[in-house]
């Protein structure tokens, strides 16, 4: 690329193929579509849009949806397209070249992108060897670093283990970086979340998305919940029309409506233990987890027949081993999958 940035050399366009086929077990969306009820709300909403105008650029009804479903105010809310543009504008606002940004290791590969798009240099808490959480990495990444940003992920992907309260607080209250807790999978847990802790601290900004348990991954809309001088950073750098008319919308109706998702929950609990239990009796590593996916190592053997199936999972190399992160699919995916894993076991 001609072009690009010199610090950039080195990092190539990201693309995935399009699936529409087969058992896709690699993206940790929703197996289940949106609830018929709020796609024929949505539907009906959508016949009364200005088409020719340009959308509402502060997604005013949307944020009031999202506020009054966590007990804040329009003012604690920011709205992306997708989480994913909600951290690069929180890298854009806050990092500079130079600066560090704390991450765990494992954990989801944007951060440590974004960093470096940002001239940022990523430091690695790493996890202990059965991938739970290693506070002591984390604190001390952070007094030996002195990051303008640290990064947390729970329930972590891709390892689906959660931190926590206890140990977010200690983390928060040991810096005066920016904390971003991401807890994209959170609903998968049937736990609250840590939203509440944005009125203890000024430097803890959550994020959210409608992408997972909400199954509205095509609309692309995240969210973050902090005190409004982090909201604003989010407000300075982001693109005027970011969010479109009919994300806004859907997410809105999704948002109203949320308890029709409760069910969802159990099942995905139900699984993951099934899941988990079935692969231990096969003598596969796997590990607990709190999302809608788990972390395990699966054989190339395994791996060829179910690419062979059609079957689509996530192949991760971590220090320097092969890992796989299976998402839940509905229980006819699931026990496809686990067929060819007992097959070639
Ligand atoms: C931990 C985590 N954060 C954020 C995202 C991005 O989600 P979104 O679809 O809201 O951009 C993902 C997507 O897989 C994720 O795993």
């Amino acid at each position: 690329m001609k072009y690009l940035r010199k610090d950039l050399e080195g990092m190539v366009p990201y693309h995935t193929p399009y699936l529409t086929e087969g058992i896709i077990l690699n993206a940790n969306e929703s197996p289940y579509n949106a609830p018929q009820q709020i796609i024929d709300l949505y539907v009906e909403e959508v016949k009364k849009i200005n088409f020719n105008r340009y959308p509402d650029m502060d997604s005013t009804l949307l944020k009031d949806a999202i506020a009054k479903a966590y007990d804040l105010k329009r003012e604690n809310v920011a709205c992306g397209v997708g989480s994913d543009e909600i951290l690069q504008c929180l890298f854009n606002a806050v990092v500079s070249k130079g600066d560090k940004v704390v991450v765990m290791n494992p954990s989801f590969s944007m951060y440590s992108e974004y960093a470096k798009i940002y001239g940022a240099t990523p430091v690695m808490a790493d996890a202990n060897p059965d991938f739970t959480f290693n506070l002591d990495n984390m604190l001390n990444a952070i007094r030996n670093s002195n990051p303008r940003m640290v990064v947390l992920c729970s329930p972590n992907n891709p390892t689906g283990i959660m931190l926590s309260e206890d140990d977010v607080r200690k983390i928060i209250e040991s810096t005066d970086a920016l904390v971003i807790l991401d807890e994209a999978y959170i609903e998968f847990s049937g736990e609250q979340g840590l939203i509440k802790l944005i009125n203890e601290y000024s430097n803890l900004v959550v994020l959210r998305t409608f992408s997972k348990l909400y199954a509205g991954a095509a609309i692309r809309l995240g969210y973050a919940l902090s005190i409004k001088d982090n909201i604003d950073l989010i407000d300075t750098v982001r693109s005027p029309y970011n969010v479109n008319v009919l994300t806004q919308l859907m997410a809105k109706t999704i948002i109203e409506h949320k308890v029709l998702y409760k069910e969802r929950i159990q099942y995905f609990k139900d699984q993951r233990r099934a899941i988990y239990e079935a692969l231990t009796k096969l003598g596969i590593e796997v590990y607990p987890t709190k999302a809608n996916f788990l972390w395990m190592k699966l054989s190339d053997k395994i791996n060829e027949a179910l690419a062979r199936e059609n079957i689509y999972v996530r192949t991760m190399t971590f220090n320097g081993e092969k890992y796989n992160r299976v998402c839940i699919g509905t229980p006819d995916e699931v026990e496809e999958f686990l067929k060819v894993v007992r097959q070639n076991a």
